[in-house]
């Protein structure tokens, strides 16, 4: 059964929510939470290690109920069956989408074109835990014989922003194995990736799914002879391993069969960090850790699986997000984790939920009247607040955000976790209540700023508040709590592509820059320009003359 084609805007919900938003346009939040004491406890949600408080947004019980009722009417319950169940709901590609099979137990029974793919995570799962313990322990070795110590991953979108988001995310986790990542096509990070890598020592792992990519296979080339300036071609075996659904490619490119870790086609790359794209997490922190993070990931599976859609944070946190997308035309969405071991938690989801609902056409394959994917963008806390906080207070643009916390630190580091999370909580009750012309007044009575310093001074002081937050209070950052969170944006991913009635596991988008660069590239290296917009030639032209 495919993904219905259910256009949101003609539904009732749609319609009722419209009507709806012609008061909640105006509605103060501040003068909700006056009217209602108990307002936290009725917007929030409580699973597991996480509370989720989403009672900082513009809404009343209305207003979700209304929402609900969209969820339901354009079919979110079936399609989420058929997420789970293995149809090919990636419609243009004609593929199933299961990176939640990745993560279900082994006595699953999860099946694509009827055959149960379990057996086979399971046999690549066991494939990695022996590779993995082998490397850790120094029982594999380099071709003189000495043990790892560097690991190079070699990869790009999927198979980069994932795994070298949660090696930094686990930091607090890893072994002794240094982890780097090259992913530029740009020669100079190459170079500067290599810098103080000893060959003898360096293991690599080639990861791309299709082993077509560009930036990865010329940055493997470049690897291998740099590697051969010391090895010989026998050693590239020992060192050198590849993560792909192409085994022809990767065999053709002089990786053993044997140090192939197979992906399947039904695992799309920006959900593939749970696969063997994965292996240098599992090489960084050990394969205990990985399996934590792949079993976090699956509770989120089931919470979104089996939770009512009033319960269920996924659903909810989408709900509210197109909520402000579609009826209060905000643009984007920041993404602010207090702490610094998810400082690449913004870049990883900005493929994530960029690549997947960035559309504009919908499954009926007619453009869309509505407004689609979100525009995602986020630095950790407290940084950012010295960097961007200020727009989000007072510039002129809606930008629902959402804050994410820990109520332990890693490292008993007490009084500053305390600093940090005062100012986790403080954003977000400033973001709500703002400061009114008042309480602006009473602060320059007692600074005694007065008469005219003070008329002109006073409306630049003052913040309207009424700037809509979400808060994910998390115990701790583990490997499990780490696995339920990624999986959370990707559920939040699904909802939002269901009910926008687009495809979202496609990327047709990327591939016409793609195509150029290729033609350019043929221009660049027989220095002849051919038929071009004005300005690509005058540019090229100026390229090639210097
Ligand atoms: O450029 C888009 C893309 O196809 C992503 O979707 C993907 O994650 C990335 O390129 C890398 O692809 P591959 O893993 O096949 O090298």
């Amino acid at each position: 059964m495919a993904l219905k084609n259910i256009n949101p805007s003609g539904t009732a919900a749609w319609h009722n929510l419209r009507e709806h938003f012609e008061e909640m346009q105006y509605a103060s939040m501040q003068e909700m939470f006056a009217a209602d004491k108990g307002r936290a406890e009725k917007f929030h949600i409580r699973w597991n290690d996480f509370l989720v408080d989403y009672s900082k947004n513009i809404i009343t019980e209305e207003t979700v109920k209304l929402l609900l009722s969209l969820a339901e009417e354009t079919g979110l319950k079936q399609a989420m069956e058929g997420y789970f169940g293995g149809e090919a709901i990636n419609r243009t590609e004609n593929r199933a989408v299961l990176h939640t099979a990745l993560r279900a137990p082994a006595n699953a029974d999860i099946k694509v074109d009827g055959q149960n793919v379990m057996p086979e995570v399971f046999s690549v799962k066991n494939k990695i835990k022996q590779f993995c313990d082998e490397v850790i322990s120094g029982s594999r070795r380099g071709y003189t014989d000495k043990p790892f110590t560097d690991v190079v991953n070699i990869g790009i979108g999927g198979s980069d922003l994932g795994p070298n988001m949660v090696v930094e995310a686990l930091k607090f986790y890893k072994n002794h194995l240094n982890v780097r990542f090259i992913s530029n096509v740009d020669g100079d990070h190459v170079m500067e990736s290599l810098k103080g890598l000893d060959p003898e020592t360096t293991l690599f792992v080639v990861a791309s799914k299709t082993f077509t990519t560009q930036e990865t296979l010329s940055n493997a080339e470049t690897v291998r002879a740099w590697f051969l300036q010391s090895a010989k071609q026998e050693d590239v075996a020992r060192h050198f391993v590849a993560v792909s659904t192409n085994i022809g490619k990767v065999t053709e490119f002089g990786i053993a069969e044997d140090n192939i870790f197979p992906m399947w086609d039904w695992v799309g790359g920006r959900f593939s960090l749970w696969s063997a794209v994965g292996l240098s997490i599992a090489l960084a922190v050990g394969f205990d850790n990985f399996d934590k993070l792949l079993k976090g990931a699956h509770d989120m599976d089931e919470h979104f699986r089996t939770a009512p859609f009033d319960k269920n944070i996924p659903v909810v946190l989408a709900l509210l997000s197109i909520w402000y997308n579609n009826f209060f035309g905000a643009e984007s969405e920041a993404l602010i984790p207090y702490t610094q071991y998810l400082q690449k938690l913004a870049p990883y989801l900005q493929q994530g939920i960029m690549e997947s609902n960035g559309k504009s056409v919908g499954r009926d394959g007619y453009p869309v009247n509505y407004q689609t994917g979100t525009i995602i963008w986020g630095e950790p806390g407290t940084n950012s607040q010295h960097a961007f906080f200020q727009l989000i207070h007072q510039g002129t643009k809606l930008i629902p955000t959402d804050f994410i916390g820990f109520v332990q630190p890693l490292h008993s580091n007490k009084g500053h976790h305390d600093k940090l999370m005062s100012n986790f909580f403080a954003q977000t009750e400033a973001l709500l209540n703002g400061k009114t012309e008042a309480q602006v007044k009473a602060e320059f009575e007692k600074q005694g700023i007065t008469g005219k310093k003070a008329d002109y001074l006073l409306p630049f002081k003052v913040f309207r508040g009424n700037k809509p937050t979400n808060t994910l209070l998390i115990k701790k950052l583990t490997p499990g709590t780490l696995g339920s969170l990624i999986a959370l944006y990707e559920h939040k991913i699904f909802v939002q592509g269901v009910i926008w009635n687009i495809f979202s596991y496609d990327q047709w988008g990327v591939e016409l820059g793609k195509q150029l660069a290729n033609s350019i590239l043929d221009e660049i290296n027989s220095g002849t320009v051919k038929e071009h917009d004005s300005s690509t030639a005058f540019l090229l032209k100026n390229f090639l003359d210097n």
